[in-house]
């Protein structure tokens, strides 16, 4: 019963997140693949870093070690960024290996190419983690409400800026000091002008939509507009109002018209169950014709909930290599199929 091995890619926030679940749920994962999974190498830039990583992994800082290693059954990016990611992924697809990915750039980009590989040489590629952090929802929306016309895709899909957001309005905070502290706990991008700015909850809505609508949405397609702009008098006066400010991310599949995809602050009435949703959580509402509407709802970034997605789809791969079913469910979500005029 030889052991299914990972080489994991990058040990930040979600990297740590994954080696501790795994090792904390050794014997439940084991117990549901009928095999045992161990991370073997560990890419990082920086090889001087203080970690904790167990001694069993080899902390590595060329990608041919894991590449070249035909031992490693999945290759699990978690260090974010276009590239080398991108290149490394399609590298590992090419060589055989099943991908796991929380990598919301490069699938919002690139997910054709991956899907594409991964059909090729009979892998699976996963990414339950890029939306949502720990709420499942690529699952669901490819399974589970796969019957439905998918009618609109909308909520809250970035936890650095519904934190922010949240500790402006409760708490009077200032935006600099709320985005430190979103930065200190993991949430933020490395680059957090992709959160403040919109274009992570536009990678985002872009991914959403392509799997709700079976077509590819593009970044291109989605109207971005972030939250540097909001001031504590918008706040203020949203509250007088009875309103909150929300950055949501919307998809609407509009009658004669197209997909109508949009990432942008809005008004939500206190009354709305969006308005409560705070901190880092996020909230997402997808309406199907037969389903009607259904919320999903969690902690939308950070170590333990990411490290919930990626492991699971680790899971589902090991059980594919066990079962010999790897590589079977094919997505054309990705296709170019549709023409979709979208509104700026
Ligand atoms: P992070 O804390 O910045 O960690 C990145 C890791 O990747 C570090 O260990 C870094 O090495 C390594 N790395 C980066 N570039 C590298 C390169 N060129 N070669 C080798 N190693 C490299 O990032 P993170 O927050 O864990 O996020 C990782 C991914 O998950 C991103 O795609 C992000 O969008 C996604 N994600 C994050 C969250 C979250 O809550 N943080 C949630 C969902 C999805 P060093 O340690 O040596 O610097
Ligand atoms: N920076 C992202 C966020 C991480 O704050 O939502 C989770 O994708």
């Amino acid at each position: 019963n030889k052991k299914i091995k990972i080489g994991l890619l990058g040990s930040g926030t979600v990297g740590t997140g994954v080696i501790k679940v795994l090792l904390e749920n050794v014997h439940e994962i084991t117990q549901k693949i009928g095999r045992e999974v161990a991370i073997t190498k560990v890419l990082v830039r920086d090889l001087n870093k203080k970690r904790k990583i167990p001694s069993t992994c080899t902390i590595i800082d060329d990608f041919e070690e894991i590449i070249n290693d035909d031992s490693i059954d999945i290759v699990v990016e978690v260090m974010g960024g276009e590239n080398p990611a991108k290149e490394y992924m399609l590298r590992a697809l090419e060589a055989g290996k099943h991908v796991v990915t929380a990598n919301k750039d490069v699938v919002a980009k690139y997910g054709k190419l991956m899907f594409e590989a991964a059909e090729k040489h009979k892998v699976d590629f996963m990414f339950e983690a890029s939306v949502g952090g720990g709420i499942p929802i690529i699952t669901p929306l490819k399974q589970c409400l796969t019957a439905n016309k998918i009618l609109e895709v909308m909520g809250i899909v970035n936890g650095t800026t519904n934190y922010m957001l949240t500790k402006m309005t409760n708490e009077k905070l200032d935006y600099h000091t709320v985005l430190t502290e979103a930065q200190a706990k993991g949430y933020a991008e490395s680059d957090p002008i992709a959160d403040v700015g919109g274009l992570d909850a536009a990678r985002k809505i872009a991914i959403l939509s392509s799997i709700a609508f079976n077509t590819r949405v593009h970044l291109d397609d989605v109207y971005v507009e972030g939250i540097t702009a909001i001031t504590p008098e918008d706040i203020e006066y949203a509250r007088e109002l009875g309103y909150v400010i929300k950055l949501l991310a919307i998809a609407k599949d509009v009658p004669a018209y197209g997909i109508d995809v949009r990432v942008h602050p809005a008004l939500v009435p206190n009354t709305h169950p969006l308005a409560s949703v705070n901190d880092v959580f996020n909230a997402i509402f997808v309406k199907g014709n037969a389903v009607g509407e259904t919320m999903f709802y969690g902690r939308g970034a950070g170590e333990g909930p990411t490290a919930s997605a990626v492991v699971a789809d680790i899971i589902d791969i090991s059980r594919n290599i066990v079962h010999k079913t790897s590589g079977k469910i094919s997505c054309t979500c990705f296709e170019d199929k549709m023409i979709c005029p979208v509104e700026k």
